[in-house]
């Protein structure tokens, strides 16, 4: 049973299509993460899940039942938005309890258990009589998650719920909500523009782009087998390299062609190697049948490894290397690509080929 159905789901404003014909399936438990880059549509998506946002054409089932249609309070979900939406004149108890005093049946005494629960959990029990502006932006971010965790939904909608606090706070939020969800067992729909915070905090991740879906998966499957080059190139810091396929290598030639078909050596058709794929020699590894020469532009020492900017024919590409790899400047280099990760887009859909045998 999925824990969210989206079945040809799209979203049509009288100027502008901002999703199309969405199919997405989250599992009981998962932790889905949407991301893309900006105005693809996934704020959209997640609006049309809560029920926020009309849905122009498609289904929606959540726990199986079709709310294509409810409101958004008959759908057992909870969203905790960006900006994080608390009521400045209450107490953080009272942005807590609120909710649940207002359109649950619960006691008093049962609110107070929940919310001191979650406090408790997000570590904000001692702030509990304060107001949203005596907090700092992380402990806002607790409360406006803990708002959503006493309400005790089936499913849990995050719109980038970290994006206003700086780097070092934003990377231990991560690691509270991978707890939680670890803790919780809740189903958590994430939408983010981050692919770092896509890789680490994504059971599956689904990569959209101009609102439509261009691949689900585990994120190591999306980072080593994007489904086509926009994905390739949008997971993945710093980006995966694209090259073209040599024109005056008759062994490459041939072993692309055995081993990715004839698309491979079609015009426009692009190799994608990353950073760590491509290794810097002085000289040609003998038994790879493709191989760059190149010309040091600069080297990047970031302490723990390097970055080296290699200039071939067509272009620069990026190679990572040891930190204190002996590269400088002017040098000339032999580069060889790990042939086992070498990918292979088609030079009219962007299509990765798929590899035979
Ligand atoms: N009311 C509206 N009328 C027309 N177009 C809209 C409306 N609301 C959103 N859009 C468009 O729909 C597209 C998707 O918007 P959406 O907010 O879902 O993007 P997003 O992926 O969340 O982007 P971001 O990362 O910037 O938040 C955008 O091109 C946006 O301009
Ligand atoms: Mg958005």
């Amino acid at each position: 049973m999925s824990a969210i159905s989206l079945q040809g789901i799209s979203k049509r404003y009288p100027d502008h299509v901002a999703v199309e014909r969405l199919d997405l399936e989250v599992q009981a438990g998962e932790f889905m993460v949407l991301v893309g880059p900006s105005g693809c549509g996934k704020s959209t998506t997640l609006r049309m899940i809560a029920g926020l946002e009309d849905i122009s054409e498609g289904r929606l089932l959540i726990a199986d039942r079709d709310v294509t249609h409810a409101e958004p309070h008959e759908r057992d979900i909870a969203m905790v938005f960006q900006s994080y939406a608390l009521y400045p004149h209450m107490t953080v108890y009272m942005n807590m309890a609120f909710g649940l005093l207002r359109t649950s049946k619960l006691s008093r005494s049962e609110v107070d258990q929940r919310v001191q629960e979650a406090a408790g959990r997000l570590q904000i029990s001692d702030l509990l009589q304060r107001r949203p502006n005596e907090l700092s932006g992380g402990q806002r971010q607790r409360v406006a998650i803990g708002r959503a965790l006493v309400r005790k939904p089936k499913v849990f909608l995050f719109d980038e719920p970290l994006s206003n606090l700086d780097a070092k706070l934003r990377t231990h939020m991560r690691a509270e909500l991978e707890r939680l969800h670890a803790e919780l067992g809740i189903t958590i729909v994430y939408v983010t523009h981050d692919q770092v915070e896509a890789m680490t905090l994504g059971t599956r991740i689904a990569v959209m782009d101009k609102g439509r879906l261009r691949q689900v998966g585990a994120p190591m499957e999306v980072y080593r087998r994007p489904a086509d080059r926009f994905v390739a190139s949008f997971i993945g810091s710093p980006e995966m390299n694209f090259l073209p396929v040599p024109d005056g290598m008759p062994a490459a030639r041939a072993w692309l062609n055995d081993r990715y078909g004839s698309a491979a050596l079609q015009p426009g058709a692009v190799l994608g190697l990353r950073p760590e794929e491509l290794s810097i020699s002085a000289s040609a590894a003998p038994d790879v049948p493709l191989g760059w020469s190149g010309l040091v532009q600069r080297v990047e020492r970031l302490g723990a490894e390097a970055y080296a900017q290699i200039r071939l024919g067509g272009g620069d590409v990026l190679v990572r290397t040891e930190a204190d790899a002996a590269l400088a400047p002017d040098q000339s280099i032999e580069l060889t690509p790990d042939l086992s990760r070498l990918r292979v887009f088609d030079g009219s859909t962007g299509a990765a080929l798929a590899a035979q045998g």
